[in-house]
């Protein structure tokens, strides 16, 4: 491959449009506009170019967005307006999902096969859309026009255009105009059988469908993207929190569901927002640390870290400036409650992330949101813009003079950018690899600077502790575990959807209030934290739901994945399908990590396919020794959780057992 500026295939009108959109006309030479006599002789702006680096994913995105993929030309346009080398370049356009380096179609549908999806029935929508649109990954617009790496090794092969135009649906290669490919979990798991649709051109659309049907799919690409985002918003019209229309008794953090409106910033003050920001400007940075050490708040984003500690150590760093960041990337398989609070309440994550912006002395927040939530995304951004327009974020927020302003930036298809110190790199414009820690974000953060990072609900927390004190938000739950915990209950259950409970309360209960194992079938197992935790076999029902209580058994809570399997449930068939997703979301930094994930899979398979190197019992030990190695030497929590619920599934004996052994027949289904 040969990276290099000047490709032979220059960045059409369109493509330049879009970068334009973000970083403005170019104002030289020197940043890729046109040279002028004057060029020649004298360079400026190069400082001021690689400041704007940080914007490097938004410019990458609204290429993707018009065109349907970021040609060698559009790289090299933006290389040229940011300074930044096209290697580089490459290296982050490449590293994100929801980019794509080589010509494809206008629709690019991502049908997800994760865990909750596969228990209903994701591998059926697979193969339907197989069938009907061609294999997987296919169905690419068909010119050879400007790919990376051409038979000379230049960004050769030139089409009348320069690159594939979106909207040229129904010329590619299985004519259907959509290219599809399966999918990590899209934050609906429950909802049942997802996808989200990427639609580029001149009025690009992102749409998720759950649960998706071929139909739906069919529909969504060929028609108008206001077709697209009606379903969109029909969907999101019925969050599925059984609690919010019963009982609502039990409901903190989701106690304005269904009772706020989430476009209208009236409604919320109406409602009492905004009342915490003000209590906090009058408590102060540090009055606003101490409430959340009397509520002992531990953060929610899964590793229970406290907040109050995090904040502090950000306020009184000398450096300057502090940011602070909202972590809403959200990608666990199995995990929707960030979701659903940014599509329901986005005024209360702004007000809080305004309220953590007081408290750690930032004058910018930024809320690092998924790019398959395009829902969350567009009310945040209603609401951030909002709120500016009424003076709650800006020069002097609340006539306080605190001035504090907020950045919504989209993440791009990266389970890895959900890691602190990865997101952070995302948000500068860099791949999401993680950094080795320490220093931790609050010493050196985003753009080298002290930064304190928390998760959607831990800050959705944060108003409840203003709301009631810190001392009474420390007597709900037990001890060590203070607080209400939302829980995403997605799998083999009546009713799916988001729980909200105090700490304490056992998985039965919780399971119960769902409606129970679905169609009244035995409880095989339930996966508890996502992928990245453990199984539990019906005789942890009466655990409670802690951090400690779980701690005890082995297990974790992580982001409060409840996945109920039932005993009709292949779970060989999930296990292989969560080695495949850290195999594909290791940033392969690490060996034990990049070298761990693939030895997994390959382990998992063999097992299932009943063909184990020796016997089954010496692929377990093999199974256990790549599960200390990653757990010990990888640098972040990716590659030492990423065996985590295979070793669950084989101390629970739910593969490599006797018997059947680790083959389909051990979930049960034929027993
Ligand atoms: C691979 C990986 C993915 C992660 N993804 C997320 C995520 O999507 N959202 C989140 O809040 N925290 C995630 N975390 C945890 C963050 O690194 C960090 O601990 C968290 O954002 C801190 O917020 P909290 O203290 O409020 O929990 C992830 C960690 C790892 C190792
Ligand atoms: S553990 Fe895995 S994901 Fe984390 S830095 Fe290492 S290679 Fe990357
Ligand atoms: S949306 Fe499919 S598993 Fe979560």
């Amino acid at each position: 491959m040969d990276l290099r500026l000047n490709a032979a295939v220059a960045a059409t009108e369109d493509e330049q449009a879009a970068v334009a959109s973000v970083l403005g006309p170019a104002g030289s030479g020197w940043e890729g506009g046109l040279r002028t006599a004057a060029d020649g002789h004298v360079a400026f702006g190069g400082h001021s170019a690689r400041g704007r680096r940080h914007l490097l994913l938004p410019v990458l995105h609204a290429v993707q967005e018009r065109v349907g993929w970021i040609s060698p030309g559009a790289l090299d346009h933006i290389c040229a307006r940011l300074t930044v080398p096209p290697a580089d370049a490459y290296g982050v356009a490449s590293f994100y999902a929801l980019f794509r380096t080589s010509p494809a179609h206008a629709n690019i549908v991502h049908v997800c096969d994760d865990l909750a999806c596969q228990v209903n029935g994701a591998e059926r929508l697979c193969e339907e859309m197989e069938r009907r649109f061609g294999p997987e990954g296919g169905g690419g617009a068909g010119a050879a026009g400007g790919e990376y790496g051409g038979a000379n090794g230049a960004a050769g092969g030139t089409t009348a255009a320069g690159t594939v135009a979106a909207g040229q649906a129904g010329g590619g290669s299985n004519g259907s105009g959509l290219t599809w490919q399966r999918s990590p979990c899209l934050g609906q798991c429950d909802r049942g059988s997802a996808a989200m649709i990427q639609q580029a051109g001149p009025a690009p659309a992102r749409v998720v469908l759950a649960p998706a049907d071929l139909d739906q799919i069919r529909a969504a690409t060929s028609r108008s993207v206001a077709f697209m985002q009606a379903g969109q918003d029909a969907a999101a019209a019925a969050p599925l929190i059984p609690q919010a229309v019963g009982d609502r008794s039990a409901l903190r953090l989701l106690r304005r569901v269904n009772q706020v409106d989430p476009g209208s910033l009236d409604s919320y003050r109406a409602a009492g927002g905004y009342e915490m920001l003000r209590r906090a400007v009058s408590a102060g940075p540090m009055g606003v640390i101490r409430e959340l050490k009397d509520a002992k708040l531990l953060g929610r984003g899964g590793a229970a870290f406290p907040t109050a500690v995090k904040w502090e150590a950000v306020t009184t760093n000398p450096a300057r400036p502090h940011y602070v960041v909202c972590n809403a990337d959200e990608s666990e398989p199995g995990t929707f409650k960030d979701r659903v609070l940014m599509e329901q309440d986005p005024y209360a994550l702004v007000e809080a992330l305004t309220i953590m912006g007081f408290a750690c002395g930032a004058g910018q927040g930024y809320i690092y949101i998924r790019g398959e939530y395009p829902l969350a995304e567009s009310r945040l951004q209603r609401a951030v813009d909002q709120a500016r327009s009424r003076g709650l974020l800006g020069a002097d927020v609340m006539s306080s003079g605190f001035a504090f302003d907020i950045e919504v930036r989209r993440g791009a298809g990266a389970y890895i950018a959900g890691e602190e110190t990865a997101l952070v790199n995302s948000i500068e414009g860099k791949r999401a690899e993680p950094r080795n820690k320490p220093p931790f974000p609050a010493q050196s953060g985003l753009f080298g600077k002290p930064t304190a990072i928390n998760n959607v609900e831990t800050l959705l927390c944060v108003l409840e502790i203003l709301r009631i004190g810190g001392s009474a938000f420390a007597q709900i739950g037990t001890k060590d575990s203070t607080g209400t915990r939302l829980f995403c209950l997605s799998g083999c259950v009546e009713r799916p959807g988001l729980y909200e409970y105090e700490f304490g309360v056992s998985l039965r209960e919780v399971i119960q209030a769902a409606g129970g194992v679905r169609d009244g079938r035995p409880l095989r197992a339930v996966l508890l934290g996502g992928a990245a935790g453990t199984f539990v076999g019906p005789d942890a029902l009466d655990v409670p739901l802690t951090f400690e209580g779980v701690r005890a058994i082995g297990a974790t809570l992580g982001s409060g994945v409840v996945l109920v399997l039932d005993d009709a449930v292949d779970v060989p068939a999930l296990l292989q399908r969560i080695a495949r997703f850290f195999r594909d979301e290791s940033c392969g930094q690490c060996v034990p990590c990049r070298v761990g994930t693939v030895r997994q899979e390959e382990l998992l398979g063999r097992l299932a396919r009943r063909v184990p190197f020796g016997s089954a019992r010496q692929e377990l030990d093999l199974l256990g020794d790549i599960a200390s190695v990653a757990r010990d030497a990888s640098i972040c929590g990716l590659g030492q959780t990423a065996v985590s619920a295979a070793i669950s599934a084989v101390s629970l004996g739910l593969i490599g057992g006797p018997g059947p052994g680790a083959g389909p027949g051990a979930n049960g289904k034929e027993a």
